[in-house]
């Protein structure tokens, strides 16, 4: 069934309130981050108390409000997630959530992180919020409707559209944001000769730690290229809508278009994507 405009208005509303009052929790646990009990999750990375009561509110403000939807939630161990992902081209509503998307850089005191709020239809994004509380920076994207920058410090109510159709830049003027990927079948040697052959040639090379935000950064124009393997859906709901939406092409390492599911992403604009593809598959 097609969702009305004014649906998709409501659910984006929600996310942004909800991210809102999450940010304020994260806020809350950054002034004694010194303090923050941290779980290592081995492999999965870790997460401190401030992950868990973020995703608290969030998950507790879904239910509230929309009781019969599903939700996807990283830290949510209550829930099969697995089966989930599995599932979510059948199931109507699905909310995904990162509570915290950077936390290692949260724990560390460095101010890029972000709350990741993404609502999927039958599988697909329609709704999507990216907040980084500390710079007020709030990207938000609902389908068809487009993509835009909101300032919570400054004036919420300001929005800035996003369009990144083109970029035409020549490699030497690129900042891209590539993520080293570890991979357990490549020596250390092998793993960097490919991150090096990627970014030969662009001006300069920045890593946030937060792929939502890195994302955003590509749909708003401060990164020409992002990539990254073994993410999850919930790193890439929300800012993958807004990179659509912001006329970013957005695909895996095979060039085939992105899902919230896939293991690669690789977001650029044309014609740039078709190069940094190039080289990626190279
Ligand atoms: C991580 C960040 C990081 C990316 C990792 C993610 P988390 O999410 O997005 O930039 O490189 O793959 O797991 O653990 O901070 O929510
Ligand atoms: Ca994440
Ligand atoms: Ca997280």
């Amino acid at each position: 069934m097609k969702i009305s405009t004014t649906d998709l208005e409501k659910y984006l509303q929600f996310a942004l309130d909800t991210s809102y009052e999450a940010g304020e929790i994260l806020l809350k646990f950054q002034k004694k981050r010194k303090e923050l009990l941290i779980k290592d999750k081995g492999s999965e990375g870790i997460a401190s108390e401030a992950d868990i009561k973020s995703e608290e509110l969030i998950l507790s403000e879904i239910k509230k409000h929309y009781p019969k939807h599903n939700i996807l939630s990283e830290e949510d161990f209550s829930r099969n997630k697995s089966k989930l992902i599995t599932d979510a081209n059948n199931i109507e509503f699905l909310w995904v959530v990162d509570p915290l998307d950077g936390t290692n850089n949260f724990v560390n005191g460095i101010p890029i992180y972000a709350v990741s709020i993404g609502l999927l239809h039958f599988g697909k994004p329609i709704v999507g919020v990216v907040y980084n509380p500390t710079s007020g920076e709030c990207f938000l994207a609902s389908k068809g409707r487009g993509a835009f920058l909101i300032d919570f410090r400054i004036n919420p109510f300001k929005k800035h559209s996003l369009n990144q159709e083109e970029n035409n830049k020549q490699m030497s003027e690129c900042i891209f944001s590539p993520a080293p990927t570890y991979e357990k079948t490549k020596t250390f040697e092998e793993q960097l000769s490919v991150f090096k052959k990627n970014i030969i040639g662009c001006r300069a090379v920045r890593r946030l730690g937060s792929a939502a935000l890195e994302l955003c950064y590509v749909a708003n124009g401060n990164f020409d290229g992002y990539w990254e393997k073994h993410l999850k859906p919930w790193d890439v709901a929300a800012a993958g809508l807004i990179c659509l939406e912001a006329n970013v092409h957005l695909t895996d390492f095979d060039g085939q278009n992105y899902t919230p599911f896939d293991h690669s992403i690789l977001a650029a604009a044309d014609p740039l994507h078709k190069r940094i593809l190039g080289k990626i598959k190279a």
